[in-house]
């Protein structure tokens, strides 16, 4: 059984004259940025061989593809998680998709617990690093040549050239993008105070429990990675609140406007690159 060509054959089969080159990976409560795509073909995860429908609220679980001025985008709208009991090659299936259907830049969004004292409920980061605390890791078992080589290189995990884009076209959109360390940990339940202190201490200025092995597996394929996480709420113990996946939702949506118009001119400027 091949995943990966199963589900490519499938989406390749509806993309008619489409040839999206920038993948975009929307996170808890961010999904609405799939609305700005003009034109889109729209596939349900349930339709696609070896996806599944997404169980976690916020992920409404649909694959959009079509344009953004001139950016040809493919948004996959909610993602699997390690956590929901999915094995990593599932996890990581959208990105392989991705890289297999040509695209060559990826964006992935995620909602994170803010470490860093500097963090308020809102802000939007971009990731500099990151730290993988999941326990495994997608790349494990016999490597796939022709995805990628063995050892991958994650020197620079997130690109430094699409990280200065972003934070470009924050400054003009007077945003105060942070830049910050993402601990990825396995989750489903949230952190103790006294594992927060603990990433703290490791350089981690925010955590959440996607994203590492998508940017692994994207790294692994050769895709350039920038990721942006909205920080929906001060880690366990870094304020008395205690944590509540609404809440996180809640607070997605109210930056959803700067963090759409962000990505929305973020794969314009990306195009442009190639
Ligand atoms: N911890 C882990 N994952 C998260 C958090 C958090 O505080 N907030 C949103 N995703």
């Amino acid at each position: 059984m091949n995943k990966i060509k199963d589900a490519t054959d499938f989406i390749k089969e509806k993309l008619g004259s489409k040839r999206p080159t920038i993948g975009v990976i929307l996170g808890s409560g961010l999904g609405s940025f799939a609305d700005k795509v003009q034109d889109p073909i729209i596939i349900d995860y349930n339709e696609i061989p070896h996806f599944h429908a997404t169980t976690v609220k916020g992920h409404s679980g649909k694959l959009v593809i079509g344009s953004i001025g001139e950016a040809q985008v493919a948004v996959f709208q909610g993602r699997f998680h390690y956590y929901e009991g999915h094995k990593l090659d599932t996890v990581v299936l959208p990105v392989r998709v991705l890289a297999k259907i040509g695209c060559k830049k990826l964006i992935l969004t995620n909602a994170a617990g803010g470490i860093n004292s500097e963090y308020s409920p809102g802000d939007l980061v971009c990731l500099t690093d990151h730290i993988n605390l999941t326990g495994s890791n997608p790349l494990i078992g016999k490597n796939n040549d022709e995805l990628g080589v063995r050892f991958p290189d994650m020197s620079e995990a997130y690109s430094s050239k699409l990280a200065s884009l972003l934070f470009d076209i924050a400054n003009e959109m007077d945003l105060n993008l942070k830049a910050g360390v993402y601990a990825g940990v396995l989750g489903p339940s949230y952190e103790t105070p006294a594992e927060i202190q603990m990433l703290k201490v490791l350089g981690a200025d925010m955590v959440g429990m996607s994203t590492v092995p998508e940017s692994i597996a994207a790294n692994h394929a050769g895709l350039q990675v920038c990721a942006v996480s909205c920080i929906t709420n001060l880690a366990a113990g870094i304020s008395k609140e205690k944590l509540d996946h609404d809440d996180v939702k809640d607070v997605a949506n109210q930056v959803i406007t700067p963090f759409t118009k962000l990505l929305e001119r973020a794969v314009i400027e990306m195009e442009k690159l190639y």
